[in-house]
């Protein structure tokens, strides 16, 4: 082992003051703050946010504040590692749940760091990406990926909630974040990619020499499909969990170039413990009961539950019926800075 090294206090003082006019400050009693030994020590903590606990408090919002006077309605799931307020559910992921109450709409907008929509509850919401009007039901994932325009509507009668997910803490650390305001867009009068071009798995338009599919071709991953390929998956799976990767149908990478989304199905009483992973995630309940260990605290999930694990926790999931949740997490982004790493328990 190396030794503990000195501290600021060891320096004279008058020292320590020439170096503070000088505008520097000696690394060594801040090192092992930034370079910890062996792994990392992160300041996220596990967070849990009960849907029936925040749907009210949503509502609340709907009645106190105008969308005009809110843009977009949402409150901000704070790391509690970094305290209520923190725009930041883990180091890289943001979340916040988002209202939209019938016959609303959130202006058109489009921004440096990316989205996706996890649809919690509610009918006859959507999405307008790049003028493709994308139904949101329950379960669906929907990309605003980064510079995509987007704007948000609902013809339903109902409350329509959505669990938002972005990269905005690397964005905010980069200095990279903005936004810039547009006009509602036209819409596109047909359905989705995920109806047209790409309505089956292994199946995309014909490639003609020339011709370059969209960077993000598809923009909506209905939950119906994703429920039916878990199912299928977990019917001739074995002992495993069934996991899907959500992809981009045209290049196989991950969804987003910094955050990926996994669709688990447990059947009732089915466990997992999976490695110790370097990314920092979060979890979305679809449907189901269970309960999950990270770093020994226990959370006892239902269904829209919201909860996060920081970096190398330990994480132990056991479903007590047959449940089904989406894991977002910045692999993606770990695998780009050539990092991500998983370490046996
Ligand atoms: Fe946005």
């Amino acid at each position: 082992m190396s030794e503990p090294l000195a501290e600021l206090e060891d320096l004279p003082q008058a020292y320590r003051d020439e170096l503070e006019q000088a505008g520097v400050a000696p690394l060594w009693p801040m090192m092992r703050n930034v370079l910890p030994h062996d792994a990392p020590q992160p300041v996220t903590q596990a967070g849990y946010w009960k849907y029936q606990a925040l749907r009210p408090l949503l509502l609340k919002a709907g009645e106190l504040t105008p969308v005009e006077k809110a843009e977009r309605r949402v409150l901000v799931l704070s790391d509690p590692g970094r305290g209520t307020g923190a725009m930041q559910a883990t180091a890289s992921i943001y979340l916040g749940m988002q209202l939209l109450l019938p016959g609303e709409s959130a202006p058109a907008h489009r921004h440096t760091p990316s989205a996706v929509r996890i649809i919690v509850e509610g009918a006859g919401g959507y999405s307008v990406v790049d003028s493709e009007r994308l139904p949101m039901e329950e379960g669906d994932l929907v990309l605003t990926p980064s510079g995509e325009w987007h704007d948000h509507g609902h013809d339903g009668d109902e409350p329509v909630v959505w669990l938002d997910a972005l990269d905005l803490p690397v964005f905010v650390q980069l200095e990279g974040s903005y936004a810039v305001e547009g006009d509602l867009q036209p819409q596109r009068n047909r359905p989705d990619a995920s109806e047209v071009e790409y309505k089956a798995a292994g199946l995309a338009p014909t490639r003609r020499p020339g011709h370059r599919a969209r960077r993000f071709p598809m923009l909506r991953y209905p939950w119906t499909g994703t429920e039916a390929a878990l199912r299928q998956m977990a019917a001739f799976g074995g002992d495993e969990i069934a996991e899907l990767d959500y992809i981009n149908p045209e290049t196989g990478e991950d969804i987003l170039p910094t955050l990926g989304f996994t669709a688990m199905m447990f059947g009732a009483g089915q466990s997992q413990r999976p490695p110790l992973r370097s990314s920092s995630c979060a979890f979305h309940v679809i449907k189901g009961h269970g309960r999950t260990e990270v770093d020994g605290q226990v959370i006892e999930w239902g269904p829209k539950d919201t909860f996060t694990a920081p970096v190398f926790a330990a994480i132990s999931h056991h479903a007590e019926s047959e449940a089904f949740v989406i894991r977002i997490h910045d692999r993606p982004l770990q695998d780009k800075l050539g990092y991500y790493e998983e370490r046996a328990r």
